[in-house]
């Protein structure tokens, strides 16, 4: 499958093509940040799951029955490549990877208020190794384009796509940077944990307007800070010890963003504090993670000094 055939002649589809081929020609260059990725891909590549099940909270590729325990030993060793796992849960041949977040936790956030997905084209912008596109796929949409830098999470999703076969998924090594070449492109676009990283924050959100169709939608979570007032944080330096923190929006400074961005129909549908519980060290993912973000003796605070993060969810839509 390639996914300019499912795009819409409002792209500009003669660059993207030209881009896509730039970043494969420097992705295939045998470097050993490269290879390093790249290897475990092919060997999973061999590997086809005859049974694929994206509806429950663990994305399940593979039942534990069709292959040996030699080979579900291979299979774990090139999933642990991939190590720090950031997304999940998963289960690849009977293999459970425990990833860092539990994500099926956000995905129960999000589901209930999910325009339909059926038959429609979808970004999921910084999407790691996929996880919400599997859940996405259970729905059947017509295309779910992932975003993702990150050569680690690409080869991450590439590896466990080539073993589920979802051929309505894919993804290309692009940023959100890229979202101008896609006007009128998308009936939904998911952008979460990501829009604290972002110098700009408004361009951002025009810019992903510019790539709705009229009446398309935008699913917006976001790290965030407590409060009912309009405020954001900019912090010094790191913020919860992660650098590239630009601003920590409360919800309704999110929703005030979206606003002046032009969209309608501004839905701020959840808030919860962040937890340990939600995000922690596991065999998948054995380095630091929450309970080292924040201030020990204070759960309130970051190490910085900053209030704790909360989660925040918004649905938006460009004017028909
Ligand atoms: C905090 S994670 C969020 C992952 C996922 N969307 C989620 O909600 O769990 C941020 C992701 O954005 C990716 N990323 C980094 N720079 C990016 C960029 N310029 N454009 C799009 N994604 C980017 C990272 O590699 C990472 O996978």
């Amino acid at each position: 499958m390639n996914y300019f055939d499912f795009l819409p002649e409002s792209v500009a589809i003669d660059t993207i093509i030209s881009e896509h081929e730039k970043l494969q020609k420097w992705i295939n260059q045998d470097k050993k940040g490269f290879l390093r990725y790249r290897k475990p891909y092919q060997a999973l590549s061999q590997f086809t799951a005859d049974f694929v099940d994206c509806a429950a909270d663990t994305v399940i590729i593979g039942d534990s029955n069709q292959l040996s325990p030699d080979e579900k030993l291979i299979v774990q060793g090139h999933l642990k490549s991939f190590i720090p796992w950031r997304k999940g849960p998963f289960s690849v041949f009977g293999n459970t990877v425990d990833a860092e977040w539990r994500s099926e936790k956000k995905w129960q956030r999000l589901a209930p208020i999910l325009p339909d997905l059926r038959g429609k084209i979808i970004a999921d912008i910084g999407c790691n190794n996929g996880y919400y596109m599997f859940r996405m796929a259970a729905s059947e949409p017509k295309l779910v384009l992932g975003f993702e830098p990150s050569i680690q999470h690409y080869y991450c999703f590439k590896s466990l796509n080539a073993m589920a076969g979802c051929s309505n998924l894919d993804i290309d090594l692009l940023g959100i940077e890229h979202l101008n070449l896609f006007a009128n492109c998308f009936d939904i676009v998911f952008l979460m944990g990501i829009i604290y990283h972002r110098p700009s924050p408004i361009g951002t959100l025009r810019d992903i307007l510019s790539a709705l169709i009229p009446g398309g939608s935008l699913i917006l979570e976001s790290q965030g800070i407590p409060g009912d007032e309009p405020y954001a944080l900019f912090p010094d330096d790191t913020y919860a010890k992660v650098p590239g923190t630009y601003f920590v929006p409360t919800g309704k400074c999110l929703s005030n963003w979206m606003k002046k961005a032009g969209f309608k129909n501004i839905d701020f549908f959840c808030s919860h504090p962040m937890s340990a519980d939600e995000q922690r060290q596991t065999e998948w993912m054995p380095f630091e993670s929450y309970s080292d973000f924040i201030d020990q003796k204070d759960p309130q605070l970051t190490v910085e000094g900053y209030p704790a993060p909360c989660r925040i969810f918004l649905k938006g839509d460009k004017k028909e």
